[in-house]
């Protein structure tokens, strides 16, 4: 099979192009925008990555496939079309979107630049795919966030069946979003359904929560290393903590610390998406995917971080700062989940606390590295 991987160059789109290169011809396109972005607010990869030239160099050294790289801005139309032209794949996979809730609350300027870099990626995904490849299988990135923390339990369904007024008929599944980032998502949401409404664009929508970890199974070697981010603008909670830990600051556990989320390792984000790519939906199918592997609070997870670096060796205290965002700190959190178990992801059974000594380990070897942007990980953007 031919996948192309929009956000090669990201935490997930590195880790999964190893992944899918070993068993399917792999492209990808980036414009670097992540990398600017991190040190645009004072930080960095708390891990060392090379650059991309280097990271397919490294990959062919350690014996792995050739992976074909498009240096360019999906925003631009032609740089999308015409790489899909020239590859043809079979599956696109969009990662390649401004994917920070923080990033995107700071001011006009990055909320419009969230909603104009992710909503038109995503149409001109749509329009070069229809264009240019109608058969090949749209692989959308989006996030649990879409949903908010409703006091339903959330289908895995773009549409639910209502009554109102007395009359039945199916909606869009409501959605609750908490920062302009997270609207970006919703709308690309909308707009696939009607594509696949309108031309029977064939999707995968996949509502993923926060990935953490440093490694996956074919992170073998430092030079393959994917990015890691820890600061409070780009860092995802898990990540956050970890990086408290290994330098000796409390947790920072927003508010109450009862937000809950369903989390999920590098790992096992990468197996879901190989799972998804080589089992893909009927042709001209819309499907859902509530891709997480365990609910957590926040303050349970500060919890396991502080157990696993105790392991470790590492004294870990549990802070509590004023929550910058608003958001529900004790909420009702049920989503359904049913796709990923029937494609067999639940047979993977992996620890957290596995997980975490193993990032707290790669991280703790890059304390002088992260020492240097301990001033990025406190938060700095409130929601109002
Ligand atoms: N990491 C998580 O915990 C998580 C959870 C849920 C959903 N997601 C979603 O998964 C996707 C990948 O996330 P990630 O953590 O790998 O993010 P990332 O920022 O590390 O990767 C995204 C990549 O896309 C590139 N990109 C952005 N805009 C682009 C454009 N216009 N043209 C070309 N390249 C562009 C960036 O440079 C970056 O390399 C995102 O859409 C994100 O919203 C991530």
């Amino acid at each position: 099979m031919k996948v192309m991987i929009l956000g090669i160059d990201g935490y997930l789109g590195w880790a999964l192009a190893l992944r899918l290169s070993k068993r399917h011809e792999v492209s990808g396109i980036d414009n670097m925008f992540t990398r600017k972005a991190v040190k645009e607010v004072g930080s960095d990869s708390g891990l060392p990555i090379l650059s991309m030239g280097e990271r397919i160099k490294a990959v062919k050294e350690l014996g792995g496939a050739d992976i074909r790289f498009y240096d360019g801005d999906i925003t631009r139309y032609e740089v999308l079309h015409d790489a899909i032209i020239k590859e043809r794949p079979d599956t696109i996979i969009h990662f390649a979107e401004e994917r920070s809730a923080p990033y995107s609350m700071i001011d006009h300027k990055h909320a419009a630049y969230a909603m104009q870099n992710n909503i038109v990626s995503t149409i001109n995904l749509i329009y070069a795919v229809r264009e240019a490849n109608p058969n090949a299988h749209v692989v959308k990135m989006g996030t649990m966030g879409e949903y908010g923390t409703p006091n339903f339990d959330v289908p895995e369904s773009p549409y639910l069946t209502t009554t109102i007024g007395g009359k039945e008929d199916s909606i869009t599944t409501p959605k609750f979003a908490g920062s302009w980032y997270h609207w970006s998502k919703v709308h690309d949401t909308n707009n696939l359904l009607f594509a696949n409404r309108l031309w029977g664009l064939t999707v995968t929508n996949i509502m993923q929560g926060p990935v953490y970890g440093t490694r996956t199974a074919d992170i073998t070697d430092p030079r393959l290393f994917t990015r890691f981010d820890f600061d409070e603008t780009w860092g995802t909670v898990v990540n956050r903590y970890c990086v408290e830990a290994v330098l000796g600051m409390p947790l920072s556990v927003y508010g109450k610390g009862g937000q809950t989320r369903g989390f999920l390792s590098l790992e096992d984000s990468v197996e879901a998406l190989r799972l998804l790519v080589d089992n893909p939906p009927d042709s001209g199918a819309f499907r859902t995917v509530n891709q997480f592997r365990e609910l957590f609070s926040v303050l349970q997870l500060a919890t396991s971080v502080q157990n696993a670096a105790k392991s470790l060796g590492i004294d870990a205290t549990i802070g509590s700062v004023k929550n910058p965002r608003v958001e529900k700190e004790e909420h009702y959190y049920n989503i359904e989940r049913k796709v990923l178990p029937a494609l067999g992801f639940d047979k993977l059974k992996r620890n957290m606390d596995g997980e975490l000594k193993s990032m707290l380990t790669d991280l703790d070897a890059q304390k002088q590295h992260l020492e240097r942007y301990r001033g990025a990980i406190m938060p700095r953007t409130m929601w109002r």
